[in-house]
């Protein structure tokens, strides 16, 4: 089973877009595994987002995710990491297919509601950045009532 780290940005906590986001992805059938509130100080949002070190948007990209509170979680799956960047969707709402969750509510490419790891490698970097092994749980779906 594959993972992935997903953070509901400051936007989407602001909004009160926590339990809509949640649920598109238990409605395709992945597990939230872990699930953690925070806020990021300055240097984890510059080291989280290092690889757009040097970019014209990585000193606004490091503002807007610090002294927030955002949600990280680890979500699980069958090719999690791919379904995952499918629905929520391209970086810029603008460019964002129809039925995506940046389409429906990412306010601009900066705003964009949701993060989600983009290779296997960097789920495995971004897990190991907020959740420790023991904080990550497991457990089967089981539908009915
Ligand atoms: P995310 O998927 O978290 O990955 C990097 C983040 O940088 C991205 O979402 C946006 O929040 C931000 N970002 C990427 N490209 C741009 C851009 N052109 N302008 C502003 N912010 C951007």
């Amino acid at each position: 089973m594959e993972r992935t780290l997903v953070i509901l940005k400051p936007d989407c906590v602001w909004r009160g877009l926590i339990g809509e986001v949640i649920k598109r992805f238990e409605d395709e059938k992945f597990n939230v595994i872990a699930l953690r509130m925070l806020h990021l100080s300055a240097e984890e949002a510059g080291k989280f987002y290092a690889v757009h070190q040097g970019k014209e948007f990585y000193e606004r990209l490091t503002e807007y995710m610090f002294g927030s509170p955002i949600v990280s979680m680890v979500l699980e799956g069958e090719k999690v990491i791919l379904r995952i960047r499918e629905l929520i969707g391209a970086t810029d709402p603008k460019d964002a297919v129809s039925g995506t969750i940046r389409k429906k509510y990412a306010l601009s490419g900066l705003m964009n509601v949701v993060h989600a790891s983009d290779s296997l490698e960097a789920a495995r970097e971004e897990i190991a950045f907020f959740f420790d092994e023991d904080a990550i749980f497991h457990y089967q779906r089981r539908e009915g009532s």
